[in-house]
């Protein structure tokens, strides 16, 4: 539910200017005195809010935090009603993944501040520790059939790179299938999970679970991930509001299930060109990282998101997701 206190913070970040507490009174339709009670706990948050007896309330700087209230600055209130912003939580994707069996309707979004139990691909676990980063689950409940459904990974790496340069101005490169580098350290990675009914074997849902590393130093990072692994304020040089940045994800997401499956030449267009293994030297290993890696080079992407790679003895073959992983990015193995 939305409170006063949100209805505040967020028409304080819109203003560029002083707002007077009339004017808020006014355009919230909340008493004066109610202003000056939500103002005081912002300040108590460490917002720090200036305010004079004749200009009204200013906003000088905000901590950065996630929450449905700065969120209100970027979204309609409408669609803040199926997002959930937690504290802290095990596994966003859990959590939605539950309520997806509850009957969640499509569009509903958990995101959190920390994850306890942060899943990553492979059964491998995902860092997420407080105040650093994004970690966003978005419900899906769509029409398609499961060997259609595979590639909404790669469509999501696409838009969410759409609000990282919407936000920060800066691009992410898509490392095929679908983890997002800046400077070649993956900043971003995303788990989809998939719900079928146990009758027909149709897809109830699908979570897509992202996470984003925003402003982690390289101490952050256990020492073996430093190599790899970053966020993109370190990358940029550049801080930006979670809440802006979550909002920017909201956004691009509900364009993404807008477009689904039909908008695919848009998505397949720049993830081509934002990819950045293509016309690179790879190693191919099965997914499990097992076995010799077979060298060769990335060639392409096809209509279905699968790779092209010419191989050392000058054959081609069209690989899945599913069935291998590329390594041999200089900085990202
Ligand atoms: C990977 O790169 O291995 C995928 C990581 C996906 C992490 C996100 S964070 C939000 C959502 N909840 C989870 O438990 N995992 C995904």
């Amino acid at each position: 539910m939305i409170t006063t206190k949100d209805y505040v913070v967020s028409e304080l970040i819109k203003s560029d200017d002083y707002i007077s507490g009339e004017a808020l009174s006014s355009k919230l339709g909340i008493s004066r005195a109610a202003i000056n009670s939500a103002v005081k706990a912002l300040r108590l948050e460490g917002y720090d809010i200036e305010s004079s007896t004749r200009k009204g309330y200013s906003l000088k700087s905000n901590p950065d935090v996630l929450s449905v209230g700065e969120m209100l600055a970027y979204l309609p209130a409408e669609r803040l009603d199926k997002v959930i912003v937690l504290d802290e939580t095990d596994s966003t994707n859990k959590v939605l993944k539950d309520m997806g069996s509850d009957g969640a309707p499509e569009g509903t979004i958990v995101i959190a501040d920390c994850q306890l139990k942060g899943r990553g691909r492979l059964g491998r676990s995902f860092l997420s520790p407080h105040g650093k980063g994004i970690y966003f689950s978005y419900l899906v409940r769509p029409k398609s059939r499961i060997d259609e459904i595979s590639t909404i990974t790669a469509w999501t790496a696409v838009a969410i790179s759409n609000a990282i340069n919407n936000v920060f101005g800066v691009k992410p490169d898509i490392k095929w299938v679908n983890d997002l580098l800046i400077n070649k350290k993956k900043i971003c990675g995303i788990l989809t999970e998939l719900s079928l009914e146990t009758e027909s074997g149709h897809i109830d849902n699908i979570v897509i679970g992202i996470g984003i590393n925003v402003n982690h130093d390289p101490e952050d990072f256990p020492e073996e991930l430093r190599d790899i692994a970053s966020s993109i304020s370190f990358e940029c040089k550049k801080h930006e509001s979670r809440s802006k940045l979550a909002s920017e994800m909201v956004k691009e997401m509900d364009k993404l299930v807008e477009c689904w499956a039909d908008g695919k030449e848009i998505y397949l267009n720049q993830y081509r060109e934002n990819c950045i293994n293509i016309g690179r030297d790879v190693a191919c290993v099965n997914i499990h990282g097992e076995g010799n890696p077979r060298p060769g080079k990335a060639i392409g992407i096809n209509d279905d998101f699968s790779i092209r790679i010419e191989f050392e003895d000058g054959s081609v073959e069209n690989l899945s997701s599913g069935e291998v992983s590329v390594r041999g990015l200089y900085g990202y193995v």
